[in-house]
């Protein structure tokens, strides 16, 4: 199956035309130079606001009873409000601010004003609790939190020493100031310094700390462009919350580059007030995730045939395989192709992409962006030839790539492997194939990496907050494949003598990872065995063997293990 190329003109074609050909030509996009500062907050909101276009929406805000809208040129008040706030604190260049909060339209200002004093934000997931909270405070050395009376409960404040400030907001929705406009001046920063940093998982260890340079702003501007194909008079929506990297690079930056106003959702995911919205704001082009499409798949087409939906034009998704039957359903039920994009949080902006004027080969993520080059490779490094399966790996370096990994300059240097005659490539641990054109087909993750609802999430994680819980001795977790969450975090614990299996103690468990961790990552099925498999040699757990517990395929060779046999005690959900 092959679909044709929509039907409208794009801004990739309208550019090509002015000569603007690859990802570094965008610098021609921004406004650089002449004096203005080098900050990705300049090009994001002040300078919408000094070419005369302030008027122009920035976001719209909508939740089950609040509709709110803030223009460019409130954002650039309330962005500069938090900025001074945050200067008054004594905040310098390249310190930690982080902000948790829900999805409201302060946590876009609350991240912009960190920004644009040369500070380095690190946006977290409203999800997250005490384990995940004190790992990513911890280990990025965080000064100040900004955060909520209900959030702040949850944050160990006790054990971060480095948090000279933690600044409660009593009222999330605060009226947006119309006093005289004074600008408080974006810091000029240097295209290598730091901006934002974000947590992602591995498969061994902690969270990694993932920071980005203000050159990322070259890339999602010509991504926006390009790939979202943002214009000014579209309405824009990423339903991503700005704690994950999608919901800052292609919730904030991309989109308010482009100078395209954005719908902000507030509340939990549900598939009549999702249409709704659409139909309410008016949004043309939508970003969202496999996930996000097969929950409203499974909502039913009655559900569907309740909103008009007739102004979207253009559809993308990522963070985890775009099934063909999911693009089929959206050629149905939107009347417009969905677009896949690959990248990663350590990529920082989309590299494999499928712009709106090409053909979709559905099954295949799409073709590297203009600029980038992609190979596969073997369990050597070499590239392998056209159709093999081996690791995706990507040219470095491009401009939105990470600058480091924080606190930990040989994790970021395991990710680099020099291959002969080609030069430096980044790793990205994913397993793929190219086709003869070039097309990128995903095969799976090369290592225990579990992507569930289009998120990464180490085993490695939830496993450490699961033998924290009193009655868990042990271990084991890994990912289950599901049909709407393409996984879901599937653990295997044993129990510490005296406590007696049960569903009930199963349940209270997965409680306890829900509210120890995040929400995200917490086991949707914890089962109780009597034993783990482990290597004989070094007693180490064998997920391969727990993953092939779980679907049912062969386990190998078992002569070198311990307890290779699965033995059930006890399962929730039963
Ligand atoms: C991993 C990165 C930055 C996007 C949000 C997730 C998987 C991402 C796709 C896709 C199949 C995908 C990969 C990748 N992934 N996009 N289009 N098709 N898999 O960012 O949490 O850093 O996860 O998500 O496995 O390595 P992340």
């Amino acid at each position: 199956m092959s679909l044709p190329r929509a039907d409208f003109l794009t801004n990739f074609e309208e550019d090509q035309g002015q000569g603007l050909r690859t990802v570094e030509d965008g610098y021609r996009l921004l406004d650089l130079g002449n004096g203005h500062p080098y900050n990705i907050v300049h090009q994001t909101v002040d300078r919408h606001v000094k070419r005369g276009l302030g008027s122009r929406i920035a976001l719209r805000y909508l939740d089950g009873s609040r509709d709110e809208s803030w223009s460019f040129d409130q954002l650039a008040r309330r962005t500069d409000d938090w900025a001074r706030f945050y200067r008054s604190r004594g905040i310098g260049k390249g310190e930690r601010i982080f902000v948790f909060l829900p999805r409201v339209p302060e946590i876009y200002a609350a991240i912009l004003g960190a920004i644009k004093i040369g500070a380095i934000v690190g946006p977290l997931f409203e999800g997250f609790y005490e384990d995940a909270l004190r790992d990513r405070l911890a280990d990025s050395g965080a000064r100040l939190l900004v955060t909520s009376p209900e959030l702040v409960s949850r944050v160990p404040l006790r054990e971060l020493p480095d948090l000279a400030t933690v600044h409660v907001i009593e009222d999330l929705f605060p009226s947006v100031p119309n006093h005289p406009y004074d600008p408080e001046p974006a810091l000029s920063m240097e295209p290598d310094d730091g901006y934002i940093i974000h947590y992602t998982s591995g498969s061994t260890g902690k969270p990694k700390g993932i920071l980005h340079a203000h050159r990322a702003m070259i890339q999602l501007a010509i991504t926006g462009r390009w790939v979202l194909d943002l214009r000014p008079r579209d309405v824009y929506w990423c339903t991503a919350h700005p704690g994950w990297v999608t919901g800052s690079q292609y919730g904030i930056f991309a989109p308010w580059i482009n100078g395209t106003p954005c719908l902000i959702n507030g509340g939990r995911f549900d598939a009549a007030t999702w249409y709704r919205y659409i139909d309410t704001a008016g949004v043309t082009v939508w970003y969202a995730t496999p996930t996000a499409f097969r929950m409203l798949m499974a909502a039913g087409t009655q559900t569907r045939s309740a909103h008009s939906l007739a102004s979207l034009r253009h559809l993308l998704s990522v963070g985890e395989p775009l099934n063909p039957e999911v693009i089929s359903w959206g050629l149905q039920t939107f009347g417009v192709r969905i677009h896949d994009t690959w990248w990663m949080t350590e990529t920082g902006a989309q590299l494999i992409v499928n712009l709106p004027h090409r053909e979709i080969r559905p099954g295949s993520m799409g073709l590297p962006l203009p600029g980038i080059d992609v190979e596969i490779l073997d369990a050597d490094n070499r590239p392998v030839p056209t159709g093999q399966s081996g690791q995706l790996a990507v040219k470095a370096p491009w401009p939105s790539l990470m600058k480091t990994v924080w606190n930990n300059p040989e994790k970021f240097l395991a990710y680099f492997t020099q291959v002969p005659g080609l030069g430096k490539f980044y790793l990205s641990g994913d397993t793929a194939r190219k086709d003869a054109d070039g097309y990128v087909y995903f095969l799976g993750r090369g290592d225990d990496v579990i992507v569930s609802a289009g998120e990464k999430v180490s085993p490695f994680e939830v496993e450490s907050t699961l033998v924290s819980h009193p009655a868990v001795a042990e271990a084991g977790v890994i990912g289950k494949p599901d049909g709407v969450r393409g996984n879901i975090v599937k653990a295997f614990v044993v129990l510490r003598e005296g406590f007696p299996a049960g569903e009930e103690l199963a349940r209270d468990i997965q409680l306890y990872v829900k509210t120890r961790l995040s929400a995200h990552a917490w086991p949707r099925e914890l089962e109780i065995v009597a034993a783990l498999p482990k290597t004989r040699a070094s007693g180490k757990i064998m997920r391969r063997v727990l993953k092939a517990w779980e679907t049912g395929s062969p386990i190998g060779d078992a002569t070198t293990l311990d307890n290779p046999e699965r033995v059930t005690l006890a399962l929730s959900p039963a």
